[in-house]
């Protein structure tokens, strides 16, 4: 008989078909088909590089098996097979403890596999793949940002006509470039977060919309941003089934984020717009940007009431200002956020520039223990209830 061995494995549920394991894996050891992503148990050495650049936690997986799970069954997956009963092998604990220490290690304290809100409605995920794209047509591409400042940011719209794609605020989609890479294989598509609510970007319509900048050399954000009305482009996904809001309407939604980082923030704040629930859960949101004029929906923003959107716009080159970055007017905003920390009912959500994520974390830890909490241990905490979610790149 084998004995029992750890493998590696991604849950496919969770997994945003983002490539950044495949593209880190030191040994090949990730690959992926239409439809999953997966590692191969005979190259993967538990280097765990792949680990801390998942933006979700699915890579946080394994499981204590006697035979691995083939690269063909992981591709069939629809979900990760529970722990197998593999009987009374003194062994098993131990590499469980093993595996959970390694993760824990890569981590180096911070990440870690999320999970949705308690109340969050279910997401559809990974209805159209590579394989099987959806074809959407654009029928919206406005530029957010103004020529002066450098930065084009687009609301892009696209139409999905009769093909159900059924999206929820956090989720993302993927679009595939056309062409070859220099190998003569298509290109992976590219995700971009939902900008829309669940209801349509116009209420009651197969449409959505994305916010997507221009990077210089960048091959999908540029032909996305050149798009023309009535173009059809083809889209993979849904994605993304943990940075979900909660339908509990008394939760409050602490939501930070830079540039294009915004993209769900509109969705749930839209959400909470148009549903009549009405509830007591505020929402209260740190955006920064560079200026006014590169803050993506700065005029849109503007109109929604301060009651239903506490907002901090802070911005790093006002010609004239003090430099300023969303973690300065947290600290600057300590109460109110010391008493959204406090609160059992609050989700805290984060996204935009991964170099953000730090310094957010000092503000949270330092407003937590001028209350005397330890900050790792409310965050863990919030985590593991889903009211803590991370999404940087
Ligand atoms: P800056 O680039 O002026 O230092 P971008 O325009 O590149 O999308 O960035 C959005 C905003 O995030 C900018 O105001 C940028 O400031 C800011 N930013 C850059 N690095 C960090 C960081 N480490 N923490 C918080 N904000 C940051």
């Amino acid at each position: 008989m084998n004995k029992p061995l750890k493998q590696h494995l991604i849950d496919p549920e969770i997994c945003i078909r983002c490539y950044t394991c495949e593209m880190t894996c030191p040994v090949e050891a990730i690959t992926h088909d239409d439809n999953n992503v997966v590692v191969d148990a005979e190259k993967c050495d538990f280097c765990m590089d792949c680990i801390p650049v998942c933006p979700t936690g699915s890579i946080d997986e394994w499981r204590v098996v006697e035979t691995p799970y083939s690269l063909d069954e992981q591709f069939e997956w629809q979900e990760l097979p529970a722990q197998a009963d593999i009987g009374e092998s003194s062994g098993v604990e131990a590499l469980d403890d093993a595996m959970a220490a390694l993760l824990a290690e890569a981590h180096a304290g911070a990440g870690g596999k999320s999970k949705a809100p308690a109340s969050a409605a279910k997401p559809s995920v990974n209805l159209y793949n590579l394989g099987k794209p959806a074809t959407a047509r654009v029928t919206g591409n406005f530029r957010l940002t103004s020529g002066e400042s450098g930065s084009d940011v687009r609301h892009i719209i696209l139409d999905f006509g009769a093909q159900p794609f059924p999206v929820l605020e956090g989720q993302s989609i993927g679009i595939i470039p056309p062409g070859t890479d220099k190998d003569g294989k298509a290109h992976l598509p590219r995700l971009y977060s939902v900008s829309s609510p669940r209801d349509g970007e116009r209420p009651n319509f197969n449409n959505l919309s994305l916010t997507v900048k221009r990077e210089e050399q960048g091959l999908c954000s540029n032909y996305v941003c050149d798009l023309k009305i009535g173009d059809e482009i083809k889209v993979t996904g849904p994605f993304g089934a943990t940075f979900l809001m909660p339908e509990d309407p008394s939760a409050r939604l602490l939501m930070v984020c830079t540039g294009t980082g915004s993209a769900p923030f509109r969705a749930f704040t839209m959400r909470r717009q148009r549903s009549k629930a009405g509830g007591s859960g505020d929402l209260t949101m740190f955006f920064g940007a560079r200026t006014p004029d590169s803050l993506p929906y700065f005029g849109p923003l503007g109109k929604v009431p301060e009651k239903l959107l506490k907002k901090h716009l802070v911005f790093s080159r006002q010609p004239g200002q003090p430099k300023e970055y969303v973690q300065h007017r947290m600290m600057a905003e300590q109460d109110a956020v010391a008493d959204l920390l406090a609160d059992p009912r609050t989700h805290i959500y984060i996204c935009g520039l991964r170099g953000m994520e730090q310094g957010v974390e000092e503000a949270f830890r330092s407003i937590s223990e001028s209350t005397g909490q330890a900050w790792e241990a409310t965050r863990d905490a919030m985590r593991d209830e889903g009211r803590y979610h991370v999404e940087t790149y």
